[in-house]
């Protein structure tokens, strides 16, 4: 008797063991659409070549990219806007900015008021300083500002602006990103 216990206790403890280590590459599999989606939020991506960017004016760009939604993946394509401003130079070194185009009052696509010099939403009237800040209307908090920086020269001596792209949260004062 005393034998038959010991060798179900084997057993069981072998049965246990292997169910943890089925599980865990299991779960990982799983979770992994969700941390893939997370990280591609801080890549770098390229949209504009710096010398289509003039000084205080600000330019559209298109911001493609593959998208993966769950455990589809798309391939790359458009997945947003952002507006470029470059502004003076210092020590030589290009100084580019990069602000979302999503109002973040309710979401609509904000434009540039050239006669102006401002920002605007259409949906709402909200308007946005040259660099961003909210002058009246309805949004809660400035334009949202993402993180961009330019290359070096490449092969062909070309400089580009690269955009860690983010969407945030609309509605509300706090800017809250939603990768
Ligand atoms: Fe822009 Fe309402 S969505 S002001």
């Amino acid at each position: 008797m005393q034998r038959r216990g010991f060798l179900k206790a084997v057993g069981a403890f072998v049965q246990g063991v292997t169910a943890i280590l089925l599980a865990v590459p299991a779960v990982r599999f799983l979770l992994s659409p969700l941390s893939g989606a997370r990280k591609r939020s801080t890549e770098m991506i390229r949209v504009a070549p710096l010398d289509v960017l003039v000084e205080e004016q600000p330019f559209r760009a298109v911001v493609k990219t593959d998208r993966r939604d769950a455990y589809i993946h798309y391939p790359p394509g458009p997945v947003g806007s952002v507006w470029l401003l470059r502004s003076g130079e210092t020590d030589a070194e290009p100084k580019v900015r990069c602000l979302q185009v999503i109002c973040p009052h309710l979401g609509c696509g904000i434009d540039f008021a050239g006669d102006r010099d401002a920002f605007y939403c259409p949906c709402h009237a909200s308007e946005f300083g040259i660099n961003g800040q909210r002058r009246f209307g309805p949004s809660p908090r400035d334009m949202d500002e993402l993180s961009c920086r330019v290359t070096e020269p490449d092969a062909d001596g070309r400089r580009w602006v690269e955009v860690a792209y983010l969407e945030f949260q609309t509605g509300s004062a706090q800017k809250r990103s939603l990768a």
